[in-house]
């Protein structure tokens, strides 16, 4: 079970978040923030399909400050890896430390399942996403030629950078998670239903 964890910061010093399984009540914030943030964002059908998987499968996350969704991020686990599937942060709210707070626990739940290795795709353009990444221990493995062609509206054919974290098991990259943590402003808390995906009684989030 994932601790409950509050890092003793007030909120002004950043958002004090609430991070829980992505539901399917929460998929119409989630595509309101895609749509601004991605060229494409996933359809409802897609969405449906995905939080209808065993969380063996698949590891979905909302961030929440207040009843506001204000990010998401969600890994796959195909034979013994993680892929990160997406990663979103409200346009008004990014520089927060949001996708930071997310991916911190995606990471725990990869050591915790004790995966090979976790990848994903980014593209060459984005390189504020690839810093956050590599702050995370990912390294550029190849470039996937093209792999964003065929979504509407795309000018060109953009290439991917994929990147692997490869050390997940490894004491030195719980180092680093530590070290993120440890200079990430705001705090949050994690629901409990993220894993067990049990509610607790009277639990009202909207
Ligand atoms: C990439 C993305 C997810 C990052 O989300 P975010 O919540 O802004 O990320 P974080 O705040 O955790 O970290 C990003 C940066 O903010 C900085 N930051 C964190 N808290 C901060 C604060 N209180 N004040 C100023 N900067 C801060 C971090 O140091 C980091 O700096 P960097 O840009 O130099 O790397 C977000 O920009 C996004 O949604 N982009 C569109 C979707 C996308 O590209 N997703 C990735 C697909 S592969």
């Amino acid at each position: 079970m994932i601790p409950a964890a509050r890092h003793g910061q007030s909120p002004t010093d950043g958002p004090s978040l609430t991070i829980a399984a992505t539901r399917r009540r929460d998929v119409h914030a989630i595509r309101k923030i895609d749509e601004a943030v991605y060229p494409k964002a996933w359809s409802l059908e897609l969405w449906r399909r995905e939080l209808q998987m065993s969380i063996r499968e698949r590891r979905y996350l909302a961030a929440f400050d207040g009843a506001v969704l204000v990010g998401h991020a969600g890994m796959m686990v195909l034979d013994g890896d993680g892929h990160i599937a997406t990663v979103a942060v409200d346009p008004r709210r990014q520089g927060e430390g949001i996708a930071s707070h997310l991916m911190i626990e995606l990471m725990h739940d990869a050591r915790r399942r004790q995966l090979g290795g976790v990848t994903l795709e980014v593209r060459v353009s984005n390189e504020r996403a690839q810093a956050l990444y590599e702050r995370f221990g990912f390294s550029p493995s190849g470039v996937r030629p093209g792999y964003y062609g065929d979504d509407p509206g795309e000018r060109i054919a953009e290439d991917a950078v994929v990147m692997w974290a490869s050390d997940v098991g490894e004491p030195a990259w719980l180092e680093r998670l530590a070290a993120i943590e440890a200079a990430l402003p705001g705090g949050r808390h994690v629901e409990p239903t993220a894993v067990t995906l049990a509610r607790p009684p009277g639990f009202r989030r909207r």
